[in-house]
């Protein structure tokens, strides 16, 4: 065991990461139950989740930054290579494809939570947004919804098919480290984060939380 860890994930990229799973789970639980009181409930959450999460994709930490996780194209090609070699670890944060999956699943839960401002029942369920909208347009936008929903929970599986691969066959402990936030380092290659910036992730929390709430309420 490893005595030397290092602090890689902030505790906001981390309460993002188990909050949105939250959120997802429980918005398509909500519409398989026909509650869609709680499934617009659920969904504003993941809309001022995902809304963090990208600013924070800017403010934060270092690796929680877009800028740490997307590569030089050679880098891509470079990791592909070694992808069946074993227990690397080279990359503190997220590696060239893992930072891909991260973009495309930020991008399409983006896509779900803006779909779904639109989305109607077509009898008594209207989304904040739907006025702006043709009944029409509002009909395929919310078609458009139920088949992003399926790609998002496509790509989820897949991401925990990953997860499993990197765990049982690289030797590599994810999903300790999005918990924890700590990784260990035994040959001294990681710059860990100095704190979590906490102060600035609230301040950010209260802002996309309001800005959900003036959408929901006054748009
Ligand atoms: C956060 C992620 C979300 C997920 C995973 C999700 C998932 C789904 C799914 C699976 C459906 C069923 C589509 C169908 O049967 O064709 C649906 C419908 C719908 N969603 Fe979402 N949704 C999300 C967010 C939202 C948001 C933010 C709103 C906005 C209030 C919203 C409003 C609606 C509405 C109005 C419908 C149509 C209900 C109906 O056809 O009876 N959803 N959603
Ligand atoms: C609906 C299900 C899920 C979605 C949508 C999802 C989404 C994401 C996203 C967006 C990230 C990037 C984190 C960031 O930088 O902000 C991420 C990373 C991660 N997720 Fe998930 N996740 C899901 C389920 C899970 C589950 C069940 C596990 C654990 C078993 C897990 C483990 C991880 C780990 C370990 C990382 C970091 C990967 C790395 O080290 O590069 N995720 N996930």
């Amino acid at each position: 065991m490893s005595n030397n860890k290092k602090l890689i994930w902030d505790i906001p990229t981390r309460l993002f990461h188990w909050a949105i799973v939250i959120s997802l789970c429980y918005s398509w639980y909500s519409m398989e139950q026909s509650n869609l009181d709680h499934h617009f409930l659920s969904g504003y959450t993941a809309l001022a989740l995902i809304l963090f999460r990208i600013i924070w994709g800017f403010i934060g930490s270092r690796y929680a930054k877009f800028g740490s996780f997307i590569y030089k194209p050679s880098e891509y090609i470079a990791y592909l290579k070694t992808f069946f070699k074993r227990g690397d670890g080279k990359y503190a944060g997220h590696n060239p494809m893992g930072g891909l999956s991260v973009l495309a699943l930020l991008l399409v839960i983006l896509i779900q939570t803006g779909t779904g401002m639109f989305a109607d029942d077509e009898y008594y369920y209207f989304a904040p947004l739907n006025d702006y909208v043709s009944g029409s347009t509002a009909g395929r936008i919310t078609e458009f919804h139920g088949i992003n929903a399926k790609v998002i929970f496509g790509l989820a599986i897949l991401h925990i098919l990953v997860i499993v691969f990197y765990r049982l066959f690289k030797k590599e402990k994810l999903t300790l480290a999005m918990i924890t936030g700590k990784k260990p380092d035994d040959q001294d290659r990681y710059e860990p984060i100095p704190g979590s910036r906490l102060k600035t992730a609230i301040v950010l929390a209260v802002i996309v939380s309001a800005a959900v709430y003036a959408i929901v309420n006054y748009l």
